[in-house]
């Protein structure tokens, strides 16, 4: 059986775009395939050196991996910082890794806009460890949005290099995985293209009833449809994009309908939208505050994890150690 293994840094709470985008692919692929789903918490290190009260955020990322219906007893569930076996594939990809390709990756470039005063190591490193993640359960598909298909470049080229180095098969080439034909970009709501924790935009799973009603309500719109079955401005797009994604299709070819024969009123729109995400959304948030409220649960689940993955992560690293001529203990 193949294997599967995603993550999410815990620097928030979740929201529609990692649940779409993400986790929504992991509840899929959880009963078909051997899968680790991991939170990223060294990587948040890259971008934030000093987490106010990291385990309360990684607990808070798990409980709401949980609510979306991640189940520890179909796959393995734990935290990046649990199973130290990491760092030492992490050190022997790095060894084969160069400065020009790490340099050339755009969320490095961006990120090191953004903090001109701490780009460090790790940051610039952040593909390496990404790989590691996944080439130590030699896992063959990832899924993950189209925002990570460079670290996934990376990650193909580290599986590639080491076989071809050391003369060996032992990782399979990591594949992005999509639930659907392809890649799905959830848009924001204020005429931005996605939605995304550092732009603010965003609708969390948690968010109560009425705070996504009013989020939905205020999202960018125009002055409406000018002639019949016009082009979407790129804000309307969006709008239309997003009750795709959570509507019924017919609800989706009534408003269609509506916008092509120039007589779409957004208000009306926006409440069907924003009705048909609460619907999405109660389930999930009445989960979350079941899981939040049992943070003993939340640890045993996460320890459970860590010894499941931490036994296939040395059976790889041993393979590693000698694949490259270390001693094996
Ligand atoms: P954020 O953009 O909020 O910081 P992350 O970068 O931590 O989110 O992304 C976690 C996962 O969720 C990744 O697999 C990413 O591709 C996916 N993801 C995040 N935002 C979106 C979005 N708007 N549409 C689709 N997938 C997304
Ligand atoms: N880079 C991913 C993100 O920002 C998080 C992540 C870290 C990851 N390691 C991974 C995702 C391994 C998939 C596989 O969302």
């Amino acid at each position: 059986m193949d294997t599967v293994l995603s993550g999410i840094r815990p620097t928030g709470h979740l929201h529609l775009g990692n649940y779409f985008g993400a986790v929504r692919s992991f509840v899929k692929m959880q009963n078909e395939y051997n899968c680790y789903f991991f939170i990223a918490d060294w990587h948040s290190l890259t971008t934030h050196p000093t987490p106010k009260n990291i385990q309360n955020s990684t607990r808070t990322i798990l409980a709401e991996y949980l609510a979306c219906g991640l189940d520890p007893e179909k796959a393995t569930i734990y935290i990046q910082s649990d199973v130290v076996e990491t760092i030492e594939l992490y050190l022997y990809l790095n060894m084969n890794t160069y400065l020009g390709e790490l340099g050339r990756v755009t969320t490095f470039k961006e990120k090191a806009r953004q903090q001109p005063d701490n780009v460090n190591a790790g940051l610039f490193t952040y593909p390496t460890l990404m790989a590691a993640d996944i080439l130590q359960h030699r896992a063959k598909w990832v899924p993950v949005g189209k925002d990570q298909e460079q670290n996934m470049e990376m990650a193909r080229k580290c599986a590639r290099r080491f076989n071809n180095i050391y003369k060996t098969d032992l990782f399979p080439e990591p594949q992005n995985y999509y639930f659907g034909a392809e890649a799905l970009k959830v848009p924001g709501l204020d005429g931005s293209g996605k939605m995304g924790k550092s732009d603010g935009n965003c609708i969390y799973l948690c968010d109560e009833e009425k705070v996504v009603r009013k989020k939905v309500m205020r999202a960018v719109t125009d002055n409406g449809p000018q002639s019949p079955n016009s082009e979407k401005p790129e804000v309307i797009a969006n709008l239309f994009k997003m009750m795709s994604i959570v509507s019924s299709a017919d609800t989706l070819q009534y408003f269609e309908e509506k916008w092509n024969d120039c007589t779409l009123r957004y208000g009306d729109m926006k409440k069907q939208l924003a009705e048909d995400m609460v619907n999405v959304l109660n389930p999930i948030r009445e989960r979350i505050l079941e899981f939040s409220s049992d943070p003993a649960r939340l640890d045993k689940i996460a320890a459970a994890g860590a010894m499941k993955a931490r036994e296939s992560a040395s059976a790889t690293l041993k393979e590693v150690r000698r694949t490259i001529g270390f001693r094996v203990y």
